[in-house]
């Protein structure tokens, strides 16, 4: 799914709504990722998981490769919405931080009790590795 969008509410709007589609028949935990990129776009993805388990899909990964094949000239991450039913808040694993890394995330917005947390990504993946380290 991909939307234009200004505010962090309806940027966990888009994750809620994803997570709705989340194919998550094993472990029955669903997960939903709204990207807002810099150009302002949104790119939301589910958790998609697979009877050979090792295989299945992060939300996050899945917003993000999304973004990367809706907007070539528009990869650069401004926040990330993650939002579960079954946890809150529902912080990205450790996975997807690095793989968020990759395209300059700045910010990551998870639920708690119904008001929004909102970390700078520096807090969720301190003294990472990326593309500029190499
Ligand atoms: N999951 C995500 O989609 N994102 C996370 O950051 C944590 C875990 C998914 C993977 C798997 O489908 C399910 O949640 C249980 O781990």
């Amino acid at each position: 799914m991909t939307e234009r969008t200004s505010n962090v509410d309806s940027l966990m709007n888009a994750a809620r709504e994803a997570a709705q589609t989340a194919y998550a028949p094993y472990s029955k935990f669903l997960v939903g990722a709204a990207i807002l990129t810099e150009g302002g776009a949104v790119h939301a993805g589910c958790n998609v998981e697979n009877a050979s388990y090792g295989l299945s899909i992060c939300a996050e990964r899945n917003a993000a490769t999304t973004m990367v094949s809706a907007s070539p000239d528009d990869r650069r991450i401004k926040s990330v919405a993650i939002f579960s039913p079954n946890t809150s808040p529902c912080f990205p694993c450790g996975a997807c931080r690095q793989f968020l890394r990759e395209f300059g995330c700045e910010e990551v917005v998870v639920e708690d009790a119904s008001s929004l947390r909102r970390y700078p990504f520096e807090e969720i993946l301190p003294n990472s590795f990326g593309p500029e380290d190499l």
